[in-house]
């Protein structure tokens, strides 16, 4: 956890109380005793709602039979869409969604998601298993999804297989408000008000699926489609570079030389790095080997979130460019039978991925001074879902709930937090701050111990404090179809020891704390 407080004076005055491991059982396990210091008065940035962004692709049963369901389905709403998903995203409250991909993107032609249905071609997903792809969800039926869940759209456009022209006729389809043959198309199809999308991918993986290209390739593809995509209807477009795979910091100096190279005038407005966490056991079956594999590799995010943002720092020291991680989660090994059944790439989700959610969250509030967006792959079914539907049901997954426990966070101002112990499975935390209101985020990663936790609250006084925990003690628990329930986050106890706030975090659980300041 970086600080930019002294460590050693904290650690002189903590050591003597604070750092013994105590060994001493507690409801059944033992509990060690921590302390994690929050500075209130220490401000790092806001937290982007966006951080808190998701993703959804044409990928498996994402959208098809996920989302939509198309008008008609005794489970859908009148435009098609699965009541009851709209309505758990609607509370979990989604502030931004990418879509249509994902490197479905790179080989997506947004014509032939517009105008009547029967007149939708069919193509095949090349991506995601050669299914046919009926184009029955598309520019329409995202935008007006958005709209009811309350979330901001994010295109992804073609650079692999589309055009300049393609790009920026998607750009002005959506956002000129009437008079041009294409705008007047859209009203046509149903929409006289114009969409005023701000969020445009200028491709996906484009160093993968995305084409194939090196960074100077794809650099020049990028100015060229950068070009001609306008503020058409006054909605200034915020377009976003493909950035590396994971921390790869080649990709990302290669990228901002050619930029440099070709004196562009105007830089991309973000650029979006890929960081998955994946795993070698299917999700109900991990072994705790191959968990703290997985729960370590946030460490190494925040680490690529510090390098590559260092990075671009020496091209873009006044940090106009955002840099957004728009596809992040746990990728465990696939079971083929549940492929074939609930669609490619559905992954079950357990106690173990909402500790991980939490682990993401808080890098991105402790970052939030470095990033501008984050999307979990991907909202429904796919990877590391918020949900998981078959045919008539719909479950909130213990992810789903690691989302809601840090809504809080959403627009208040990261505070500093210390902490001694910066081991990668050390517990992961976080803090903001809007005037009188604390909040403070954390999980315990570890299987076999809980933590007694003394936050001392520097620079105000807390005088109230009330908390919200997700816990299971089998790390391969899951919320299922038959029992959606097993894990929900519930009260638990939180107490002010004179100026710190205590409170013990089972082992396997993420935690919410949220304080009142004099
Ligand atoms: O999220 C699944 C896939 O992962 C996306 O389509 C791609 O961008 C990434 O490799």
């Amino acid at each position: 956890m970086p600080s930019t407080v002294s460590r050693r004076r904290f650690a002189a005055g903590a050591a003597a109380s604070f750092f013994a491991l105590t060994a001493r059982k507690s409801y059944g396990y033992p509990a060690e005793t921590r302390r994690i210091a929050v500075h209130a008065d220490v401000e790092i940035g806001v937290i982007r709602p966006e951080l808190h962004g998701h993703f959804a692709e044409h990928l498996g049963s994402c959208i098809y039979g996920g989302l939509w369901l198309g008008k008609g389905s005794p489970l859908a709403d009148a435009n098609g869409f699965r009541k009851q998903a709209i309505q758990y995203l609607k509370e979990l409250g989604v502030p931004v969604l990418r879509w249509p991909g994902g490197c479905f993107a790179d080989d997506y032609h947004w014509r032939d998601g517009i105008g009547p249905l029967a007149r939708r071609p069919k193509r095949v997903n090349i991506w995601w298993g050669d299914y046919t792809e009926d184009n029955s969800f598309g520019t329409h039926e995202f935008i007006a999804m958005c709209r009811a869940i309350g979330a901001e759209p994010y295109f992804a456009g073609n650079v692999g297989s589309g055009s300049p022209k393609e790009l920026r006729d998607w750009v002005e389809y959506c956002n000129y408000p009437a008079g041009s043959t294409l705008a007047d198309e859209r009203a046509s199809n149903g929409s006289m008000e114009p969409f005023r999308v701000r969020y445009w991918g200028v491709g996906n993986e484009n160093w993968g699926c995305g084409g194939t290209m090196t960074a100077e390739e794809y650099c020049t593809l990028y100015r060229q489609f950068a070009t001609f995509v306008r503020p058409f209807g006054g909605t200034p477009p915020y377009l976003i570079a493909c950035g590396p795979n994971s921390n790869d910091l080649e990709w990302s100096r290669r990228f901002m030389q050619s930029m440099e190279a070709a004196k562009l005038r105007r830089r991309p407005d973000g650029f979006s790095m890929h960081f998955y966490s994946g795993g070698k056991n299917t999700p109900l079956a991990y072994t705790v080997e191959n968990m703290c594999e997985q729960l370590s590799s946030f460490a190494r995010m925040e680490q690529a979130v510090l390098q590559q943002r260092a990075l671009l720092d020496t091209y873009d020291p006044d940090r106009k460019m955002g840099l957004l991680i728009d596809e992040w989660g746990v990728w465990d090994r696939m079971i083929p039978e549940e492929e074939k059944r609930l669609g490619r790439l559905f992954q079950q989700n357990t106690i173990r991925s909402a500790v991980a959610a939490a682990m993401g969250l808080n890098v991105f509030h402790r970052q939030a001074d470095k990033l501008v967006m984050c999307n979990i792959a991907q909202t429904v079914n796919v990877l590391h879902a918020m949900l998981l539907t078959d045919r008539d049901k719909c479950i909130r997954t213990p992810s789903y709930y690691a989302f809601q426990l840090a809504a809080p966070h959403r627009g208040k101002t990261a505070v500093r937090l210390e902490s001694s112990d910066a081991a990668p499975l050390a517990i992961s935390a976080a803090a903001s701050r809007q005037n009188n209101d604390l909040v403070l985020t954390l999980a315990n990663p570890k299987h076999d111990a809980g933590v007694k936790l003394e936050c001392p609250v520097g620079g105000a006084r807390a005088v109230s404090a009330t908390a919200r925990l997700l816990h299971h003690e089998d790390f391969n628990a899951a919320n299922t179809f038959d029992a959606p329930d097993r894990i929900m986050p519930r009260e638990h106890p939180v107490t002010l020891n004179g100026q710190a706030i205590a409170i013990e975090l089972p082992p396997m659980s993420v935690a919410t704390v949220i304080a009142r300041l004099a």
